[in-house]
């Protein structure tokens, strides 16, 4: 029946077709003892309907932990590959198998190879968005919430490649004090801030605080009173007297902060055209009516070799152990 009416959308009053969805999902949850586990940045109905919400490392340990049979990732292609390392015998779906990832691109395997063999003495950290085949190459996957944690914990004497965030692994290295080789990968959507506007947004609400996450360009970080992760940003903004907060990260995070501190007021930090460019196009691929049909149709899913896997898995488990 549901099929029938979202096959009739074009007739289908707009304002009823996320109720719809609403329903046929929940139900198609239970069919398949499906968990949805989304990020911060994806679109609020997807929020909305989502079992867990979080940032990268939350979304990792979340599905580590769960029972569910099928895990429907609403995030980007190596949030759900993360997810199917941590669970080889669950189905793991994405809405859409083209949200990928700008930073994760920007460290191509053969390339990431090279570099790796210049450089035989290092250990190599691995910010977890990169590809699987990253990670295999890797010694320690970390996230922006536990990137400085983990460098503080590798002896000193030990030289380390960063990969594959640039501006990530500069924040490291100025909060750890220590030496870090970069690869020079960035998020398109970080890089797109406008210095120049925050700073004009600034003297229009001199009462708000800039916060900013760290893969953020040092320009923009330099205006920030708190730097961090999604979750970081989020939890910031709830505990802090500040009635206001220009917010240095993909927007889609406002829906949460709205509704965890509705009292408070967020504007978007601009970008520097008049684009929506500050918005996560890979991110936004998913949608309310993709992620049905992922769990009507049980695909896309996401595969990769075994030897890739286990790779994959002993970096991403020492992070685990490395940051409880
Ligand atoms: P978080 O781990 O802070 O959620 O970051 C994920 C991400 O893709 C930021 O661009
Ligand atoms: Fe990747 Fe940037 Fe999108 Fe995060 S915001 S998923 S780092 S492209």
């Amino acid at each position: 029946m549901f099929t029938t009416a979202l096959a009739q959308q074009e007739t289908t009053q707009l304002g009823e077709l996320p109720l719809l969805l609403f329903a046929a999902i929940e139900s198609l949850k239970k069919e398949l003892n499906a968990v949805i586990l989304a990020h911060y940045y994806q679109e609020p109905d997807i929020q909305d309907i989502a079992d867990f919400i979080g940032d990268s490392l939350q979304l990792a340990k979340a599905a580590e932990k769960t029972n569910a049979d099928v895990i429907v990732f609403a995030g980007v292609h190596f949030m759900a590959e993360t997810a199917k390392i941590l669970n080889p015998d669950k189905l793991v779906l994405l809405p859409d198998l083209n949200a990928g990832c700008s930073l994760a691109d920007s460290c191509p395997p053969e390339a990431f190879a090279a570099f790796k063999a210049a450089h035989p003495d290092h250990l190599v950290v691995s910010y977890i968005n990169c590809s699987a085949d990253i990670k295999a190459m890797s010694d320690i996957i970390c996230t922006s919430s536990n990137a400085v944690k983990i460098v503080q914990q590798i002896p000193k004497e030990q030289p380390i490649i960063f990969a594959p965030d640039r501006n990530l692994g500069r924040y490291v290295m100025e909060q750890t004090r220590r030496d870090l080789l970069l690869w020079q990968g960035s998020c398109v959507v970080h890089e797109t801030f406008s210095e120049k506007k925050i700073v004009q947004l600034k003297i229009v609400h001199p009462e708000a605080e800039a916060i900013a996450h760290p893969e953020c360009e040092s320009s923009v970080l330099r205006h920030a009173s708190f730097i961090g992760s999604t979750a970081a940003l989020l939890k910031y903004c709830q505990n802090s007297p500040t009635k206001e907060f220009i917010v240095a990260t993909e927007p889609g995070i406002i829906h949460q902060m709205q509704k965890l501190a509705p009292d408070k007021h967020f504007i978007p930090a601009p970008p520097m055209n008049n684009c929506a460019c500050n918005e996560c196009p890979f991110m936004r691929l998913n949608t309310l009516e993709k992620l049905y049909w992922a769990m009507k149709n049980r695909t896309p899913e996401i595969t990769m070799s075994e030897d890739i896997r286990l790779a994959a898995l002993r970096p991403m488990q020492r992070m685990l152990e490395m940051s409880v």
